[in-house]
């Protein structure tokens, strides 16, 4: 099987059939969410968060991503992959973000690569593209500038930041970019910005009217007790039934009701009771 590429998303756009894209990190997740139909997968710095425990994806690095996203390579088929640059890996110069996706393709064999950012990373996004990597930008609520907003809050809802947004957009479509993700911005603004443009846009707590929607992989099915974010449904409480299953486990093991004969082999046991009468010198 062949994977998806670039052309066949933005055909996806011009049909009108909505992008539903998902992060995945490892084997189990990169596997459920392409058996699931999902066309794009995310290895996304959110695994800063819900795979390390960070409150931020601040402390993620280039070898981070590399590692997992080898991983969500190896068990997935069909899916377009796009690798995330973290915090401080692409915006110390053009030289650096150009080496940094080159080591995420090479030793990866990740399609494409996202790096947040607007107007001021488009020439480097613009480089990118001339040197053959397909960008992914995403703007609005860019976790990597965290501490530059102050928290995780909605970008765009007054006149000067909404007009910013749009001018990012823009800027970001004209130097390439085949995709821009579109973070907890108001849902007028993602509809504006998404009428605007000619790539598709990727939402995530930025409304209904985008042209796909990302989720976090944790998020929908309630693996992480600690962060539900308002934006993500969550479709399944498996963190529960996950809790569950493991305290019927622990209870097994304590009351000798685990394992049984089912979960055991057998031998022959004159060998045993032969082993038995040597004592504590068997191997003589
Ligand atoms: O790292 C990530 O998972 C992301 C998505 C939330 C878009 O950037």
């Amino acid at each position: 099987m062949t994977r998806l590429t670039i052309r066949d998303i933005q055909k996806l756009k011009d049909k009108g059939d909505r992008i539903a894209m998902l992060t995945a990190y490892d084997a189990t997740s990169a596997f459920l969410a392409e058996a699931a139909g999902a066309p794009m997968l995310l290895v996304g710095d959110s695994l800063g968060m819900v795979v390390q425990g960070h409150q931020s994806t601040i402390p993620v690095t280039l070898e981070h991503i590399i590692y997992h996203a080898r991983i969500v390579m190896r068990v997935t088929t069909s899916a377009l992959v796009v690798g995330d640059m973290p915090f401080m890996t692409y915006k110390t110069s053009i030289e650096q973000a150009m080496t940094g996706a080159a080591r995420l393709m090479q030793e990866t064999g990740v399609e494409a690569v996202k790096v947040e950012g607007g107007e001021t990373i488009a020439p480097t996004i613009e480089r990118l593209v001339q040197a053959g990597i397909p960008v992914m930008a995403h703007i609005g609520l860019t976790p990597q500038s965290v501490n530059q907003f102050g928290g995780f809050r909605v970008q765009g809802k007054d006149r000067d930041t909404a007009a910013q947004l749009i001018c990012d957009a823009k800027a970001i479509e004209d130097a390439g970019a085949f995709a821009v993700v579109l973070e907890l911005i108001p849902a007028p603004l993602a509809k504006e910005i998404t009428g605007m443009l000619k790539i598709p846009t990727i939402g995530i707590g930025a409304g209904p009217d985008c042209s796909g929607q990302v989720q976090v992989f944790h998020d929908l099915l309630g693996l992480y007790p600690s962060f539900g974010p308002r934006h993500a449904r969550q479709y399944a409480n498996a963190g529960e039934i996950i809790q569950q299953a493991l305290a019927s486990y622990v209870q097994d093991v304590k009351g000798g009701a685990f394992p049984t004969a089912a979960q055991s082999s057998t031998m022959n046991e004159d060998i045993i009771a032969e082993l038995h009468q040597r004592g504590e010198k068997p191997c003589e």
